[in-house]
């Protein structure tokens, strides 16, 4: 069978477009070029000629013999121009970007029934890890009870140089930023809104329902101190920042992204630096772990060359959970064990604490362990931002309901 060549119409040619060109330029045999890139700044020195590119999105989108448009830019309002425009001309599109399908997940499933167009976004969770597709095509929703792992790249490498080297937390940060792992503004990453993005991404393909972001607890690493790596290293611990989805009820699933608590016995404990690792756990299949990496150019390159070759043969997410409609209901009344730690009695109250199984008090820091419920997580996320406080999910089962 002769297949048509791919014409590509890339738009970004920073660290995964040029990591995608490289991917492209090493696989033999694969039919696709790329005849176009659209970027945005004029006086930046490109490594290939001038002549490749423009500054004019509409060379792309108004060129009719560009058959696929590769999205990778870095600013998620203008990406969802692009794509949508795209989409709407009748151009399949393979994008990395989290932010954009997160915030508009529905919106852009549905233009592709309506314009007959494929969207896919394999890199935009967990980079190089080939969760969605499989999430997509592997698993039954009603089989699946949940799913966790690690999704930022940066927070990890934070957590990892902060457990290994000792490091406080903003020298980790700024080795973080030095070595290319985290940007100059950091807030998506250690605040969490990016593992949510993934984690809202991922739960569309696991469960069906696409979730307004809004609605999800998200807490990060940000407030982290040296107290709290002591008191896990004590333990035996490792603390990771830790997306969560699980069914609750044959039809009701509940998420939320926080560190969490992770012994040596479990398979997130070796997952470090920049890597991401991403279990399920499914009636049958029991437990399942996939690890790769979670950032970098050629590693988010390749996820891109994959969704590139499955476009080439005409694949696209048919959304079954989605039409199946099996779950139906989203609930943040869920309880879960927490750690702590704290400076004011006032804010403990505030977590409305259940079932106190340890707590400590010193004049440098006290903790407490103890139930809590998602709801009043949710309730307080505002008041967060600004407490001196840092909750770790200890990752126990609770019985209490
Ligand atoms: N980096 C990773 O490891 C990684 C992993 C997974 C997913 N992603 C996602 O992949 C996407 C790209 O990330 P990146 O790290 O490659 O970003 P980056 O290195 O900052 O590069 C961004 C590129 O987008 C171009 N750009 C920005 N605004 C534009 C516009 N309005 N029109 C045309 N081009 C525009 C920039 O143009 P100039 O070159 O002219 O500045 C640059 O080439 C993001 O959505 C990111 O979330 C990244």
């Amino acid at each position: 069978m002769t297949q048509e060549k791919l014409r590509i119409g890339l738009f970004g040619y920073g660290c995964v477009g040029q990591g995608l060109h490289d991917v492209l330029n090493s696989s033999n045999g694969f039919k696709a070029d790329i005849v176009k890139i659209c970027v945005k700044d004029r006086s930046k020195k490109r490594r290939i000629p001038m002549s490749f590119f423009t500054f004019d999105k509409d060379e792309i989108l108004n060129d009719d013999s560009i058959n696929l448009v590769v999205e990778l830019i870095d600013d998620a309002d203008e990406a969802f121009k692009i794509v949508t425009t795209a989409m709407k001309r009748g151009k399949n599109v393979v994008t990395a970007n989290k932010m954009m399908v997160a915030k508009h997940f529905r919106e852009l499933v549905e233009l592709q029934q309506k314009y007959n167009v494929s969207l896919l976004y394999e890199a935009s969770a967990g980079a190089s890890i080939p969760i969605i597709r499989n999430l997509e095509e592997y698993y039954d929703n009603e089989l699946l009870y949940s799913l966790r792992g690690i999704l930022n790249g940066t927070t990890n490498y934070i957590l990892t140089k902060m457990h290994n080297s000792g490091l406080p937390y903003h020298e980790a940060l700024k080795e973080a930023q030095e070595k290319g792992f985290a940007e100059s503004d950091p807030t998506l990453d250690v605040e969490g809104w990016d593992a949510k993005y993934k984690l809202c991404i991922i739960t569309g393909h696991a469960y069906g329902l696409f979730l307004d972001p809004d609605l999800v607890f998200h807490y990060g690493i940000n407030t982290i101190s040296k107290f709290d790596i002591q008191y896990a290293k004590e333990k035996g611990y490792k603390i990771k920042l830790v997306p969560y989805v699980g069914k609750t009820n044959d039809n009701t699933i509940t998420s939320f992204v926080l560190p969490r608590f992770i012994s040596s016995d479990k398979y997130l404990y070796n997952v470090d630096n920049e890597y991401n690792g991403v279990i399920t756990e499914a009636a049958f299949a029991d437990k399942q772990f996939f690890s790769g990496k979670g950032a970098g150019g050629h590693a988010t390159g390749s996820a891109v060359l994959s969704d590139i070759s499955a476009n080439s043969y005409g694949y696209r997410y048919e959304y079954k959970k989605y039409r199946q409609g099996t779950v139906s209901h989203y609930s943040r009344d869920y309880n879960l064990e927490v750690y702590l730690r704290y400076n004011d009695e006032k804010d403990r109250d505030l977590f409305g604490f259940r079932e106190i199984s340890e707590y400590f008090s010193s004049r440098s820091y006290k903790y407490v362990i103890g139930i809590v419920n998602l709801e009043r997580l949710y309730s307080l996320k505002e008041q967060l931002r600004n407490m001196d406080v840092f909750i770790v999910n200890t990752g126990r089962k609770v019985s209490v309901h």
